[in-house]
């Protein structure tokens, strides 16, 4: 090991629970902004906002994972549907060894599928799920109990922290992951800045393969994102309850709506709180009392599509190489494999 990754070690904190499952905890914790600071700058601008990354609690995870098993929400089934079917596909792309490294701990389904194909060609499995919150013990426990042959390492950190951790880590080659189309969230130019991350933080023989969901009929895109169910509704909702609980505010979340709509110009789906009526919110914690007016709308989400040039240009421009690209009958969701252009 090089004195650059001891160094680099010396940032985490391993847990060693058995010999097939350990932890590495970052212990530095980075120049991040907290919950309270974030929130009292975004919710105090003209277009108030919170970030998506918010609704992710414990309520709202499992809120999510509902959403995925909507008939409305086709994204969660189609991406399986396509990782199905690389059994035989994506081997031909690694003839050695590799570590399957996960950019969030994701659905342990899609996981599964990978680690599936990865047993046909190897031994021994590597799986390092890299996400800042901490990986659910359980969730492990009965991947490790399904595959015999299965390590697992997890890093609790964000993306880019973990990237790099893995990268100094050893010199086993990685398949980087990223699906569910999450990639979705970023903007244009912060997801290009993601991109050039995620590139630098590769190994010249590392892959990484990314879901992302396709521009498609507007009427599809705006159904998956107002199931009749109302899940989604209560999944935005949850952000306010989440907020109310942490930062000691009072939400009346009867008093929003739900608003979920495409944008066609910008190829995204645009999702908003909506105000039912003129209200003040006291945010004690974040020391503000917020005035929201009758129909004014908080934005909560861009989830953006993509067309086949504008992948071929983003990644181009952030040093890939595209290798495949594997879509479904419909061509509403596709998985791109890459490796850097060097
Ligand atoms: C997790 C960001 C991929 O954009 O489709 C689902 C989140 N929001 N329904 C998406 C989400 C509302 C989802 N991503």
């Amino acid at each position: 090991m090089s004195l650059k990754s001891i160094q680099k070690e010396r940032e985490y904190t391993k847990f060693v629970v058995d010999e097939r499952l350990c932890y590495y905890e970052s212990s530095k914790n980075k120049s991040e902004k907290t919950f309270v600071e974030e929130l009292s700058l975004s919710l105090n601008q003209k277009h108030k906002s919170i970030d998506p990354k918010f609704f992710y609690d414990k309520k709202g995870s499992k809120l999510f994972e509902d959403i995925c098993k909507l008939p409305e929400y086709y994204l969660t089934r189609t991406e399986i549907s396509i990782l199905t079917q690389l059994q035989d596909k994506l081997p031909t792309y690694m003839n050695e060894e590799f570590r399957l490294v996960e950019l969030g701990s994701g659905s342990s389904y899609k996981t599964r599928i990978l680690i599936s194909i990865l047993e046909n060609m190897h031994k021994q499995i590597e799986y390092f799920p890299i996400d800042i919150s901490k990986i659910l013990k359980e969730s492990a426990v009965t991947l490790l109990d399904n595959y015999e042959n299965l390590r697992m390492t997890g890093i609790i950190d964000t993306y880019e922290s973990g990237l790099d951790f893995v990268k100094n880590y050893d010199n086993k080659k990685n398949l980087i992951v990223f699906l569910g189309s999450s990639f979705g969230n970023f903007d244009y130019k912060p997801g290009l800045r993601f991109l050039d991350k995620i590139n630098s933080s590769m190994k010249d023989d590392d892959l990484f393969l990314i879901g992302l969901d396709l521009v498609k009929d507007k009427d599809v895109l705006e159904y998956a994102y107002n199931d009749s169910h109302g899940i989604t509704a209560q999944f935005n909702l949850n952000v306010l309850s989440r907020i109310n609980s942490e930062l000691d505010s009072n939400f009346n979340v009867d008093k929003f709506a739900h608003h979920a709509v495409y944008n066609e110009a910008e190829n995204r789906v645009e999702i908003y709180l909506r105000s039912l009526e003129n209200q003040t919110v006291n945010i004690t914690k974040a020391g503000i009392a917020l005035k929201i007016k009758q129909n004014e709308l908080i934005h909560t989400e861009n989830s953006y599509k993509y067309t086949i040039p504008k992948i071929k240009e983003m990644f181009s421009s952030t040093g890939f190489r595209i290798r495949d690209m594997w879509f479904d009958e419909k061509h509403y969701f596709c998985l791109i494999l890459l490796s850097k252009n060097s």
